[in-house]
């Protein structure tokens, strides 16, 4: 059963082939012709999953899956949250965003955060939704060289390395886009 993700990104789709298994041919946007970008302006991160999976089925009529990522700050009452990516600028700038979450967290002592994914799937016309959280805390510099985004500013709860010291295993074996997706292959596998 061909089963779309909503993402063109190679290693995404690679990894949650992987975790889904051969029962199910995981799609990218482009390969079932949706070219144009789709839009994600809910206030939350469960919304916007809902969205972009609602637009997919509407398009292609095909099952499908759709993610929203944030890296939620308790001293920052949960910001950036569903706007980590337009954090600093409007543009996706990871180091306009890391600096700006620095410049926010400078002389907090609560440096706890989490990240959360949330997953939408609709399969046969109905909807699911699902969950990722990773638990841990914000550093007070950057830390290694690995991943993107907030990784070199996140050390998972229980670990002395922040995300960009981890391997790509290691970090998917605890990481929120990680649980989110052994969740949704959990469910379709059930
Ligand atoms: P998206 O929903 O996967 O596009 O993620 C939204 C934003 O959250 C990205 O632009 C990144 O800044 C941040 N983000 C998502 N996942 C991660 C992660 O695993 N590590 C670090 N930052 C992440």
């Amino acid at each position: 059963m061909k089963l779309v993700f909503a993402t063109n990104n190679a290693h995404k789709l690679r990894e949650v082939q992987q975790t889904v298994g051969d029962r199910f041919e995981i799609v990218s946007l482009r390969e079932c012709g949706i070219t144009e970008d789709i839009p994600e302006n809910e206030p939350t991160l469960e919304g916007n999953a809902l969205v972009k999976a609602r637009y997919i089925y509407s398009r292609t009529g095909l099952s499908c899956f759709a993610d929203d990522t944030g890296l939620e700050v308790d001293a920052l009452g949960g910001e950036p949250g569903v706007r980590s990516a337009r954090y600093a600028t409007d543009g996706h700038d990871d180091e306009a965003n890391k600096r700006l979450l620095l410049e926010r967290m400078l002389g907090v002592e609560n440096r706890n955060a989490q990240f959360r994914t949330a997953m939408a799937l609709i399969i046969d016309g109905k909807e699911h939704l699902f969950e990722g959280v990773v638990r841990g805390i914000i550093l007070t510099c950057e830390r290694g060289e690995g991943g993107f985004g907030y990784d070199p500013l996140f050390a998972p709860e229980g670990y002395d390395l922040s995300f960009s010291e981890m391997s790509a295993e290691d970090k998917n074996a605890i990481s929120h886009r990680g649980r989110a997706v052994r969740q949704l292959a959990e469910f379709l596998n059930k």
